[in-house]
């Protein structure tokens, strides 16, 4: 049995792109009962970047309770904050001093900021440091991550073997990255690729009204209403054929290119099949974020079950140092 470890970034609420292309993945292989799965939200990598603490702390919530809401079980999965178990900053610390500057100077995290060195804090610099100790400490065989992980995976890889080698001891378990290639790309309301930085987005957790509203908002030409419309160019069409039936889609093409059936009445179409497909998910969410002392009781029950390891790992390596 593998061990699947993976961290989210607390990145607030959670659309439609975030759900198809990582979201019901991931719980896909993580409630798979051949995987032993580890899922934690990565609130600590997070302050590189977001320092305000209720900002933060909302963050981390909606982003629990979109994972939960989309059948995240945590009977099945070891689901924690990476904060609960600070035994991973205290790791960060002595794998730091064994890993060579430059290897942290060539992340891309790092380089790509690192020509406004002013704008780029200490934090920023370790982050591949604390993500190594995130998946060491669990003896993670698995990290399934998007492409721009992968140089952080290998860097934990890198990391790893050198302390094993250094202290001529197997202290580390040596991870193996899993690259999602072919991720589908959710198209936003604007046809580039869904995302919170351009404002693009579908929320499907959003109150109807509002929901209806950013659907009716997806761009869409003037063709008019009476003349056939060319189903493959438009961005309501393709987010409708995601979520439709085969059957569904086939109907759709058909009002598409019989003319008489406006964007608007695709788009009212979309709509009701987002609230249908995701009724079940809509209502889970509403409960949990009302009830946000349950989120933190299921964080808690996870950070429980998974700091015993990370003492074990921990304790192996701060032996083998001399701690
Ligand atoms: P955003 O672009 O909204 O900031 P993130 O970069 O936080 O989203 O992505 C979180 C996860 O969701 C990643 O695994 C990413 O690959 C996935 N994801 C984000 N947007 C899309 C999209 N439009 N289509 C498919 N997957 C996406
Ligand atoms: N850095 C990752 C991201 O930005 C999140 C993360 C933190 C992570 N620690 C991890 C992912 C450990 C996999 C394993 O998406």
């Amino acid at each position: 049995m593998a061990r699947i470890l993976t961290g989210i970034q607390s990145s607030g609420r959670q659309h439609l792109g975030n759900i198809l292309g990582a979201i019901r993945p991931a719980i896909a292989l993580a409630n798979d009962p051949k995987n032993e799965a580890y899922l934690f939200i990565a609130d600590m990598h997070s302050l590189t970047t977001i320092k305000d603490a209720a900002t933060r702390k909302e963050h981390v919530l909606a982003t629990a309770a979109a994972w939960l809401a989309c059948g995240l079980d945590t009977e099945k999965v070891v689901f924690y904050r990476q904060s609960d178990i600070p035994q991973v900053t205290e790791m960060t610390w002595y794998l730091s001093c064994f890993t060579p500057f430059p290897m942290l100077a060539n992340a891309h995290s790092f380089k790509d900021k690192s020509e406004n060195l002013a704008d780029v804090n200490a934090g920023l610099f370790i982050y591949p440091v604390l993500m190594a100790c995130d998946i060491l400490m669990y003896d993670a065989n698995v990290v399934p991550v998007g492409k721009d992980q992968k140089q952080h995976v290998e860097m934990t890889r890198d990391m790893a073997r050198a302390v094993n080698h250094q202290l001529g001891k197997e202290i580390f378990v040596i991870p193996e990255a899993q690259i999602s290639e072919e991720v589908m790309v959710i198209p936003g309301t604007d046809g580039r690729k869904m995302s919170k930085s351009y404002g693009n987005v579908i929320d499907i957790f959003l109150p109807e009204k509002q929901l209806r509203k950013q659907v009716m908002g997806i761009v869409t030409d003037s063709t008019p209403m009476e003349e056939p419309k060319n189903p493959d160019t438009c961005h309501a069409f393709a987010l409708y054929s995601l979520l439709a039936s085969d059957a569904q889609k086939a109907q759709m093409r058909q009002n598409y290119l019989g003319g008489n059936y406006g964007y608007g009445h695709a788009k009212q179409a979309l709509f009701e099949l987002i609230l249908k497909e995701f009724k079940e998910e809509r209502t889970r969410f509403d409960a949990l974020m009302t009830d946000p002392e349950k989120i933190e009781r299921l964080l808690m029950e996870g950070a429980a079950k998974a700091r015993p390891v990370a003492d074990q790992v921990l304790g192996r390596f701060k032996m083998a140092i001399g701690y």
